[in-house]
C-alpha cells in the first residue's frame, strides 16, 4: 500500500516475534519449521519498514530465557541467524541498513561472534542510516545490569543518572522505540526494552509471526497515529 512520507517516517518500532511455534503446530509440522518460516517473515518486514522511512526497529529473535528450549530449536534459531548475518555482511553497504545486535553476545558461538564483529565494522561505515536491531541473547532486565556494572566498573564511587545509564545500555543512540508490537495473541512484555519502553505505545495483535504481512505493520502503524503520547504531561 502507497502512504504519504508522514505515515512512518522517522517512528522507531519494536516486534516481538511470537507465535512461531503455534503456526506450525497448526500445520502439522516441527517447532522449528515456523522459526524457519518466521526467519523470511523478519527478512520481509525488515526491508518494509525501511520502505517506509522508519528510522530504527527492534526486533526481539531470542530472549536469555529461551536457552531453556530444547537443543534442536535452539541450534535452528542460531543456524538461521548466522545465515542471516551472512547475507547482511553482503547486503548492507548496498541497502544502506545499519544493522545492530543487541543483547550478551559473549555466550553466542564463536563463529556468530565473528560475523557480528564484521556487520558492526559495516555498521560503522553507515551513520544516519537506518537502523535494525536484532535482540539476541537478550533480556531487558541483564541489559540494565550489564549497563550499570559497567558504568561502576569505569566510575567508582559515583551515582548512575539517566542519561548516564542510556549511554551503556546496548541501546546507546538508538531512539527508544515509539510502538512495540506483539505478535502471536499474549499481553505481555516478557522482558523486552524494559527501560526503553518507558513510554512506547503498545499494540498486540493475535497474529501468529509466520503470517505477520506489511499489512499488519500498516495496521499497528494507523493506530499508533491516533494514540495520544503526553510523556507524562497534560494535553495542551
Ligand atoms: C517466538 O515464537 C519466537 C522465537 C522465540 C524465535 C524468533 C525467531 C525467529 C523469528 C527467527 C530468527 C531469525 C532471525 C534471522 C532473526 P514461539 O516459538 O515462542 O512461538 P509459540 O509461542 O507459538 O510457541
Amino acid at each position: 500500500m502507497a502512504h504519504p512520507r508522514e505515515f512512518a517516517e522517522g517512528l522507531s518500532i519494536g516486534i516481538i516475534m511470537d507465535g512461531n511455534g503455534r503456526w506450525a503446530k497448526n500445520r502439522g509440522l516441527p517447532r522449528t519449521a515456523g522459526h524457519k518460516k518466521g526467519a523470511e517473515v523478519f527478512s520481509d518486514i525488515a526491508d518494509y519498514c525501511d520502505e517506509l522511512g522508519v528510522s530504527s526497529v527492534y526486533f526481539y529473535a531470542f530472549s536469555t530465557e529461551n536457552w531453556k528450549r530444547s537443543e534442536d530449536e535452539i541450534s535452528t534459531i542460531m543456524r538461521l541467524f548466522e545465515a542471516y548475518l551472512h547475507e547482511a555482511i553482503d547486503t548492507m553497504e548496498r541497502d544502506q541498513i545499519r544493522l545492530k545486535i543487541l543483547g550478551d553476545t559473549t555466550a553466542l558461538s564463536p563463529a556468530i561472534q565473528g560475523l557480528i564483529d564484521k556487520t558492526d565494522a559495516i555498521a560503522a561505515r553507515l551513520p544516519g542510516c537506518f537502523q535494525a536491531n536484532v535482540c539476541l541473547n537478550y533480556g531487558g532486565r541483564d541489559e540494565i545490569v550489564r549497563a550499570v556494572n559497567r558504568f561502576a566498573a569505569e566510575h567508582p564511587g559515583e551515582t548512575i543518572t539517566e542519561a548516564a545509564m542510556a549511554e551503556y545500555l546496548d541501546t546507546a543512540g538508538i531512539p527508544d522505540p515509539d510502538l512495540i508490537i506483539r505478535t502471536g495473541g499474549e499481553y505481555r512484555i516478557s522482558n523486552f526494552l524494559m527501560w526503553e519502553s518507558a513510554y512506547s505505545e503498545l499494540y498486540f495483535t493475535d497474529v501468529l509471526w509466520p503470517d505477520f504481512s506489511e499489512k499488519d505493520i500498516d495496521e499497528a502503524v494507523a493506530e499508533y497515529r491516533h494514540r495520544d503520547r503526553r510523556f507524562g504531561g497534560v494535553k495542551a
